[in-house]
């Protein structure tokens, strides 16, 4: 069940612990649950903070369209020449040797006006409170109206701080060393699931009129 360790991220986890937080990249089962949260169909942005060494990278642009693009933000620059290496040939992944703060600047040069989803990785509990609550601001502001910010973290205190999101899907996920909280913020409630287990009621067709 484990991830294979990676040398790059235990390295860069010893140079830099409270901003790389993990030793191992999230496992297969982890990314696959996180991703399934994505519609791929259709001309998408997609956002990833805190690319690491590309678990979650190679994962989506396995599943992205030909029109849609992936703008990955990793704070390291080891960490960041690495993805560059692996997406050099891919013109639809962009990597960002930057902070995830700046990711509007970034969309903004693209002209490109929101992301349909972003997805994190960043430690936001060793994040301040204000520059955590900046973030969430600049990410609610930064989606479309039918976006998903997918946050996997160890705890989920990232909610107390998302007031501004219309819900919060939350999902304890075992299958991780460590586990993780998936959660799955909703800019509006027009992207929220049916309750599960529940039968949705048919709309019944009238005739059409001759
Ligand atoms: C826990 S690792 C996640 C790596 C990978 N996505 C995974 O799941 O294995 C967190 C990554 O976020 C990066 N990071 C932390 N703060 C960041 C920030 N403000 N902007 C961009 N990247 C950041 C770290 O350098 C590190 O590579």
């Amino acid at each position: 069940m484990a991830p294979p360790m990676s040398a790059i991220l235990f390295r860069r986890f010893l140079a830099r612990p409270l901003q790389v937080a993990y030793v191992l990249p999230s496992s297969k089962a982890l990314i696959k649950r996180v991703l399934e949260h994505i519609d791929f169909s259709g001309t998408k942005t997609l956002v990833e903070f805190g690319g690491g060494e590309g678990c979650y990278t190679r994962e989506i642009v396995k599943r992205l369209g030909p029109d849609s693009r992936l703008l990955v933000f990793e704070l390291d620059p080891q960490l960041a020449e690495h993805l560059r290496k692996q997406f050099r040939d891919d013109p639809r992944v962009l990597i960002y040797q930057s902070d995830a703060a700046h990711f509007r600047d970034e969309l903004q040069k693209l002209g490109v006006a929101n992301a349909d989803y972003v997805i994190s990785g960043i430690p936001f509990s060793y994040i301040e409170t204000r520059t955590k609550r900046e973030i969430l601001h600049a990410v609610h502001e930064g989606l479309s109206a039918e976006g998903l910010f997918l946050v996997y973290q160890v705890t989920m205190e990232l909610k107390g701080h998302a007031r501004m999101f219309a819900a919060c899907e939350v999902e304890y996920f075992l299958a991780n060393i460590p586990p993780m909280f998936v959660l799955a913020f909703h800019k509006t409630g027009l992207t929220l699931r049916k309750p599960r287990g529940r039968k949705v009621k048919k709309q019944r067709r009238e005739p059409a009129a001759a």
